[in-house]
């Protein structure tokens, strides 16, 4: 080998290596979401990091709810409207329906609801970051 290709064959070697240790720390991150104890920066490792910093309205369009209550969460023809919830839910109801939906479906409401968005469900977002959860019920429970 001439020089030049050793050069070259070390520096694509370096790459590699630091590739499969970017690659490897990431899926480590990515596994243990909210177990930050050890590593207070990894906010840029992934998205589910940065959400912990987002405000509850980011997180709504993170989760995709506009998917089915409509951009302006205003509801859709596949699910109700989310607004003036504060009659229904304080803070903490509201997170325990978001973490368990099912839960609530013996609730007169949400009967009607199940004639009027048949075969749509609202999905548990049980698997969520608490914290997440209660930025967005603070932010669902200020909307009117
Ligand atoms: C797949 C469609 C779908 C998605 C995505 C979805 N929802 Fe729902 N949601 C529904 C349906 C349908 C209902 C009506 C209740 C039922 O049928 O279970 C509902 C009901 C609700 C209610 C209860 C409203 C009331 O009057 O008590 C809240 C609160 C709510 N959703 C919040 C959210 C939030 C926050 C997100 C995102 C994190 C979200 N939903 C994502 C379909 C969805």
């Amino acid at each position: 080998m001439t020089k030049t290709q050793i050069w070259s064959a070390a520096f694509l070697g370096i790459f590699v290596i630091l590739f499969f240790l970017q690659k490897f720390a990431g899926t480590e991150y990515g596994s243990a979401p909210s177990m930050g104890a050890g590593m207070p920066q990894q906010n840029q490792a992934n998205d589910s990091m940065a959400s912990t910093e987002a405000t509850g309205d980011v997180l709504v369009k993170q989760f995709n709810c506009n998917s089915c209550h409509g951009s302006d969460l205003k509801g859709t023809n596949m699910s109700p409207a989310l607004v003036g919830l504060k009659t229904y839910y304080d803070r903490d109801k509201l997170i325990n329906y978001l973490r368990n939906p099912n839960a609530y479906l013996e609730e007169e409401r949400f009967k009607a609801y199940k004639d009027k968005f048949k075969n749509i469900v609202m999905p548990a977002y049980g698997n969520k970051d608490v914290k997440e959860l209660g930025k967005i019920a603070d932010y669902l429970l200020g909307l009117n």
